[in-house]
């Protein structure tokens, strides 16, 4: 579905990521994992065109993605959610969803499944995005970047700062939209358990590149703790 090889990106000179490869197949749940500053959000932004990548390639489907305009990304079906969920505080979350469909033109209807799989949102159409809560806000995200009917759908750190009951619901939310919808997911992940619980392949990284990738069912859980705290 997604495959990068060899990918390199910067910020200006310093080169953050070295030779990054990485695959995401078809209908899984993935997770990228690792220690803060490593590069998980450089990852997923090099994946949306938000940064430089002079080297290497970004497959989706085998179609080329690495020259492409993040619009266009988008538009051929890559759905993001980013880190700290950038909603919009003084907008409606009817407004803030409805921006989900700008990548179409601005056509297309909001999809019926996704106030089915967060009831929030209807019930809460008029408040202000701003008086969510953040686990409230990060729901809107995800319904966001839903509305264009992605084929894959990436988020980075969807539990951060938000409390242990609504993580539960996040957990629910994201197993869904994988099998209502078939939608692959790719996730940068700091908290272990959810992945461990959440998806079906990891991928450790270090500072740069991914040290270790396995089946999450086969992974041996103290070897992954290790290397996300030395
Ligand atoms: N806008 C930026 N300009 C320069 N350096 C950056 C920028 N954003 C992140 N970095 C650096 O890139 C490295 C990787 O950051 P990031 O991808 O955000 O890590 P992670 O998401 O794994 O915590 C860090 O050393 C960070 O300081
Ligand atoms: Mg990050």
């Amino acid at each position: 579905m997604l495959t990068l090889s060899n990918v390199d990106a910067c910020y200006g000179e310093s080169r953050i990521l070295r030779k990054l490869s990485m695959e995401v197949p078809k209908g899984k749940i993935v997770s990228l994992i690792g220690r803060n500053g490593v590069g998980k959000s450089t990852t997923l932004r090099s994946i949306m065109g938000l940064i430089k990548t002079p080297e290497g390639s970004i497959k989706m489907d085998g179609e080329e993605l690495i020259q492409m305009p993040t619009y266009k990304r988008v538009r051929n079906g890559i759905g993001y959610v980013p880190q700290g969920r950038d909603i919009f505080p003084q907008m409606t979350v009817e407004e803030n969803l409805e921006l989900g469909l700008q990548p179409l033109g601005g056509k297309g209807k909001i999809p019926d499944y996704i106030y089915d799989l967060f009831p929030i949102l209807p019930q809460f159409a008029k408040r202000k995005g701003g008086a969510l809560s953040g686990g409230q806000q990060q729901q809107l995200a995800i319904a966001r970047a839903l509305v264009a009917e992605p084929k894959i759908l990436i988020l980075d750190e969807p539990t951060e700062g938000i409390q242990p009951s609504i993580i539960k619901d996040i957990g629910v939310a994201i197993k869904k939209i994988n099998e209502w919808k078939g939608i692959t997911i790719l996730m940068v992940e700091q908290y272990l358990d959810f992945v461990l619980e959440h998806t079906d392949y990891l991928n450790v990284m270090e500072k740069g590149e991914i040290v270790y990738r396995k089946e999450t069912k086969k992974a041996d859980a103290a070897e992954v703790q290790k290397l996300m705290t030395e």
